[in-house]
């Protein structure tokens, strides 16, 4: 007798620069997507595991006075991610269960490249990490950095290791992500970061209930 095959949930992840709505749309999108019956894990990068968040701190918070060359820092969030993806990402996508990422491998060719590694070395490294796991859609959220500078101050957070870098680097993070998106337009969807939440939102869940279709039709 066949068993019947649990279909694959679908792979969502968020990127843009700091203050451009991502975690705003992550809590809107787990809303609707929970609100349809479909079982979601929400989740963020660096981290989403034990260990990857463990990670996440020496990463974004390394001791006083001391800082991870650009390679270093490649190469530690790949491992962070090793680790999400096998003890939280894959397992429950084989269940069934959607992912919802603030961030994921994209965020890693982003930074890491304006920090100076190649970007072959960053792509190498991207498929020893995600082997046949890559995002159903990605969606990026898109502003000029200078729009978002009063967003960035009003986040509580004491302000990170990248999100206290100068205006020049953030302007960098915007154009690389627009680079990335052009690899792969169909799983790329890149939205106005400047328009009111609500609206990006029903952008971000047409495109993902579009793709949700797609998939069920070719099963
Ligand atoms: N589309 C939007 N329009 C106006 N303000 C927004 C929008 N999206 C988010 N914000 C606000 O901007 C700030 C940063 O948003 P956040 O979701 O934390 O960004 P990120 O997670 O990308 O750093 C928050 O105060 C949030 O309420
Ligand atoms: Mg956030």
């Amino acid at each position: 007798m066949m068993m019947p095959q649990i279909r694959a949930g679908l792979f969502i992840t968020l990127e843009g620069g700091e203050g451009s709505g991502k975690s705003t749309l992550l809590s809107g999108l787990a809303r609707i997507i929970s609100a349809e019956g479909i079982s979601l894990v929400q989740t963020r990068e660096p981290g989403g595991t034990v260990l990857a968040e463990a990670v996440r701190t020496l990463a974004l918070h390394p001791p006083d006075g001391h800082h991870w060359s650009p390679i270093a820092e490649s190469l530690l969030m790949n491992a962070a991610r090793a680790s999400h993806l096998e003890e939280l990402i894959r397992p429950s996508l084989s269940n069934g269960s959607w992912v919802l990422s603030d961030r994921f491998s994209d965020s890693t060719l982003a930074y890491q490249s304006i920090g100076g590694v190649p970007i072959d070395t960053l792509r190498m490294m991207e498929a020893a990490t995600l082997g046949e796991t890559r995002p159903d859609i990605t969606l990026i959220l898109d502003a000029p950095p200078n729009e978002l500078v009063a967003r960035r101050q009003s986040r509580e957070q004491a302000l990170d290791a990248f999100e206290a870098r100068p205006s020049s680097f953030h302007l960098a993070v915007r154009d690389r992500f627009l680079e990335i998106a052009e690899t792969d337009p169909k799983r790329y969807i890149v939205l106005d970061a400047l328009k009111p939440a609500e609206h990006v939102l029903a952008q971000a869940w047409a495109a993902i209930a579009t793709l949700a279709d797609e998939k069920e039709k070719n099963q």
